[in-house]
């Protein structure tokens, strides 16, 4: 699967976006290593905290079920916003160094980027 591919899942995770408070959806889609993609969106909730991001949801699912080694993520929103920093933490601890594409909800425009770059001196 090409990353064209995988942000086109991104793109229809983030159609299954809970985000009626902020009315920012994002998505994510997680290549496993057996080819399986793992879908993930923002869930917010009536009590704020409660809201989990697009890519926690989707690796902490992954995992959940028992995947271990990923290929690449990819995240999507309207304006391709970078991952915040407790997913930063959490694709460094779980994902590594793995391609992250970062596109619009259009996916005409992507960058790569890698956890090293986004996520300098880790804890952990
Ligand atoms: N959000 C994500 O899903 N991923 C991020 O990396 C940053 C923020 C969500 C959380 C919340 O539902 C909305 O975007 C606005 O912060």
């Amino acid at each position: 699967m090409d990353s064209i591919d995988l942000i086109k899942h991104a793109i229809k995770a983030q159609e299954n976006s809970q985000s009626e408070y902020s009315n920012f959806p994002v998505g994510c889609a997680l290549l496993c290593d057996n080819g399986t993609v793992i879908y993930g969106c923002n869930i917010e909730s009536a009590v704020y905290p409660s809201t989990l991001c697009a890519e926690r949801v989707a690796i902490y699912s992954a995992l959940s079920q028992g995947f271990k080694g990923f290929k690449a993520i990819a995240i999507v929103s309207n304006n391709a916003a970078k991952p915040c920093g407790s997913c930063r933490q959490i694709i460094h601890e779980y994902l590594g160094n793995i391609p992250i594409y970062i596109s619009d909800s259009k996916g005409e425009d992507y960058k790569i980027h890698y956890i090293k770059d986004l996520l300098p001196f880790p804890f952990g």
